[in-house]
């Protein structure tokens, strides 16, 4: 989805025009950004993300019958029809359609009773920046279907692990629980550690005076779904290789001194594992602690054990990352964020210098187009849920 300015209004403006009459309900879940915690997920690590205030919006009714219509007005009004009582497949002109079908026929393959809708979607997450616009559109259509027929089982854990199911199986990505769990469990002014085996969260609070910062290197992801898919086959021979489930089993002295005759490629992809999931427990012990210097410590770490360990950052966000680094010194820190090969920045840092960082950004980085950072301030928010609700019968 491209990012439209006031998605609840636009998705509100959207409904009525395609569907002549006023929607029943309006809901949103968010995109995330990742503060520590990277490739940690589909290795039953922990990560460190929070929910953002950019998301996906959705207006909703209920129809009588066994149809689904969806207008997507960040997707220039583009439409779809499609019917639940007959077998849900992908389209294969239309990627943004799948997200919807995925979720409908996930929700159905789970034995929940759903009946037909009309929906208007419109989204303010930056595309292509690996901010999980799709998770975000995914919790969003689960959460419209919850609202419209009050499914009361459905919670937020649940809705998670759905919208993962639609992602892994419908639409063909081999992702992690991470951006489902983050937009269906995010907390207000809170990231959230979670441990993605026992899928239990613990929210972790901001220090007041903190800034979340996302640069944009203006290098757009590429590669991305060849390059995670080869992360995590490696990772998973690599586990295979020291008998453990996954590599959140991994223990220091095992991997010490069981290294030997393990590829050093592998060998490097689970030293990052490894360490990455030891960072992410003690970032959020720092952060709680308000310790600011220790996660900034942290963050760069992380940063250079996935641009030398994983080998998933690119030049442009390497340099980015130290430009923010440089300004931030010891009162914050920075690294890259998301799945890696270009994307954002993300940027923990005093209110106070949130101003003179985007000067430093402004005289000091060109993405290799020649193009300027692009900064988003965000604050820390809560996950899915409903805006307004009028009558959903
Ligand atoms: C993508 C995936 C997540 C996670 C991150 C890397 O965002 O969707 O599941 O693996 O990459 O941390």
């Amino acid at each position: 989805m491209s990012a439209l300015a006031n998605p609840r209004a636009t998705a509100h403006a959207a409904f009525e025009r395609a569907f002549h009459h006023a929607p029943a309900c309006l809901v949103q879940a968010p995109g995330r950004v990742n503060l520590i915690g990277e490739h940690t997920d589909y290795n039953d690590g922990f990560v460190l993300p929070c929910a953002i205030d950019r998301g996906t919006v959705i207006a909703a009714s209920r129809r009588h019958d066994m149809t689904v219509r969806v207008v997507a007005a960040d997707q220039r009004g583009a439409v779809d029809e499609f019917r639940i009582d007959l077998p849900i497949v992908p389209r294969a002109d239309a990627v943004w359609a799948n997200y919807v079908r995925g979720s409908l026929k996930h929700l159905l393959d789970n034995g929940l009773p759903l009946g037909g809708a009309e929906l208007a979607i419109a989204g303010d997450v930056p595309q292509g920046a690996g901010l999980s616009s799709s998770a975000s559109l995914e919790l969003a259509v689960i959460q419209a279907f919850k609202s419209l027929y009050g499914l009361p089982d459905l919670e937020p854990t649940r809705m998670a692990l759905i919208a993962q199911e639609a992602e892994n199986r419908f639409v063909g990505c081999a992702c992690g629980v991470m951006d489902q769990m983050i937009s269906a469990r995010g907390v207000d002014g809170h990231a959230l550690l979670l441990d993605c085996r026992s899928l239990e969260t613990t929210p972790v609070p901001l220090p007041a005076g903190i800034a979340v910062m996302i640069v944009h290197s203006r290098v757009q992801r590429g590669l991305v779904d060849g390059e995670y898919n080869l992360r995590r086959q490696q990772c998973e021979s690599a586990a295979r290789h020291f008998g453990v489930r996954a590599l959140r089993d991994l223990l220091p002295a095992d991997f010490d001194s069981g290294s030997a005759g393990l590829d050093p490629v592998a060998q490097r992809r689970a030293r990052h594992i490894l360490t990455e999931n030891r960072r992410t427990l003690d970032a959020a012990a720092a952060l709680a602690a308000g310790d600011m210097r220790r996660m900034g410590r942290l963050m760069a770490e992380s940063h250079v054990s996935m641009r030398d360990d994983f080998e998933i950052t690119v030049p442009a966000v390497d340099r980015l990352v130290q430009i923010l680094q440089d300004c931030i010194g010891d009162d914050g820190g920075a690294r890259m964020t998301g799945g890696g090969f270009g994307g954002c920045a993300v940027a923990l840092l005093p209110h106070a210098k949130v101003q003179p960082t985007r000067e430093v950004l402004a005289a000091a980085y060109r993405s290799p187009d020649g193009e300027p950072a692009e900064v988003h301030l965000c604050r820390p928010s809560n996950g899915v849920g409903e805006l307004e609700v009028r009558d959903t019968r």
